[in-house]
């Protein structure tokens, strides 16, 4: 029997790692810059956490959440997305009582059982963030520039912005009326979901997936033309904040994001080269969550970042991320008095901090050379009964082959400061 990875999961093999290493180093560097502080979160919850917080006329939650019983005969669910499980943590460790805003970010894996495609699977990683307690329109653009300093630190040349917003509360239910009136004489013609979907929720039936429904949807009438005033000022005072720190953005007025929890600023980064699965990040406010999941009333706004997304844009940008470089130097050994030298020298260099390799599968001398090569290790020093007698040894620089003979007594502080 051979085993393969499950339907839509991939192995992250080391070949690619620098470049997760990296994005990982940066997303926590960058959000450090600007006060977020990281939370880790379970990967799993109850799950009516998901049905309250995410929603349960969402895709999300109606057909791509892993959900199984406990032996304790409990309804869990992996997390497909973090905020719901972010805004849990928030109000049972009662964070609501530290100064405004709170801002937290994650690196996690999220789980949706979706049809695979280019950039699309079944476990997924995200790096993400959410800030708890700020009303106004200026940590909006904050947590957009996080984003735009992130992608520009990543050496992306070109993603593009889009911005909408999809009101409050109070602008959605005249809205919601005037959509119940555009869908209703299509309604026989529309899916399942999109018919239970008009009572309860009718901006759902704007993203539904189903061919037929999204020609209909395509002429829906557009919330960001049924703004209340208060909800115009804030977007009007997102577009002058991104104006005045120099963010270019588009308006797509078609962004409504496929979970239930946002209110007003609503915005994805989108690449032409990822196809179809073309949203890297998507973000907005959640203004009403926190009250909604059993908090005081406290407004968020927040993100999150498809990092398997994020990886085949900057592999189509042709952004170089190197190699990894951990190992230095290789000892090869030319004798077993040498090995033992040698096990000691290793021992000493790994301690002090510095990378090495020594052979461990009785390679004669050059197998251990070719090895070396292969491995693509930078500097090499050859040790046998000779150096020894000497007590010296060279290192040899592999790109150039030049060479520095070096005491061994002085062996390891040269490789500490030289390498
Ligand atoms: P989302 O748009 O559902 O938002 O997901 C965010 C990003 O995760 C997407 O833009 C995409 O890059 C990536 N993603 C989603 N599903 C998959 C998948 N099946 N395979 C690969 N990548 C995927 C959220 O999750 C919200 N929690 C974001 C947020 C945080 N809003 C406010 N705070």
């Amino acid at each position: 029997m051979r085993y393969s990875a499950q339907k839509g999961t991939r192995d992250i093999l080391p070949s690619e790692i620098i470049a997760w290493h990296k994005a990982e180093e940066t997303f926590s560097r960058v959000c450090h810059r600007f006060g977020y502080e990281e939370i880790r979160i379970p990967t799993f919850e109850q799950t009516d956490l998901f049905q309250r917080g995410v929603g349960d006329t969402t895709d999300v939650v109606q057909k791509e959440m892993y959900t199984f019983e406990d032996k304790g005969g409990r309804s869990i669910s992996l997390r497909p997305e973090g905020t719901a499980g972010v805004v849990r943590s928030f109000i049972e460790n009662g964070m609501g009582s530290l100064p405004s805003p709170v801002r937290l970010f994650y690196n996690i894996t999220a789980f949706r059982y979706e049809k695979m495609q280019k950039g699309r699977f079944r476990e997924f990683h995200q790096f993400g963030l959410e800030a708890f307690g700020a009303q106004g329109p200026d940590i909006d653009a904050e947590i957009i520039s996080v984003l735009r300093v992130f992608f520009n630190e990543m050496g992306l040349k070109s993603i593009k912005l889009c911005i909408n917003s999809i009101g409050c509360p109070t602008c959605r239910k005249a809205y919601n009326d005037s959509l119940r009136d555009y869908f209703r004489p299509h309604l026989e013609e529309m899916c399942y979901d999109c018919k239970s979907r008009f009572e309860k929720n009718p901006l759902r039936m704007i993203d539904c997936k189903v061919p037929e429904c999204k020609v209909i949807a395509a002429n829906a009438p557009k919330l960001i033309d049924h703004l209340c005033d208060d909800c115009k000022a804030h977007f009007e005072g997102l577009k002058e904040r991104l104006d005045n720190i120099g963010i270019e953005y588009s308006i797509d007025p078609n962004i409504v994001r496929g979970l239930d929890y946002y209110t007003r600023t609503v915005f994805e980064f989108v690449s032409e080269n990822v196809g179809s699965q073309g949203t890297i990040c998507g973000g907005g406010r959640y203004d009403g969550l926190v009250e909604s999941m059993g908090g005081t009333a406290v407004p968020g706004i927040g993100f999150a970042m498809g990092v398997e997304r994020f990886m085949l844009e900057a592999n189509s940008q042709g952004v170089d991320f190197g190699k990894t470089d951990y190992v230095k130097v290789y000892l090869a050994n030319l004798s077993d008095k040498a090995s033992m030298v040698i096990n000691k020298l290793a021992y000493e260099l790994r301690l002090k901090g510095v990378g090495c390799e020594v052979d461990l599968c009785q390679r004669s001398f050059r197998a251990q050379m070719k090895y070396a090569g292969k491995a693509g290790i930078p500097y090499v020093v050859v040790i046998g009964d000779d150096e020894l007698d000497k007590g010296e040894v060279s290192i040899k620089r592999m790109s150039d082959g030049t060479s520095n003979t070096v005491a061994l007594s002085n062996f390891v502080e040269y490789c500490m400061n030289e390498l």
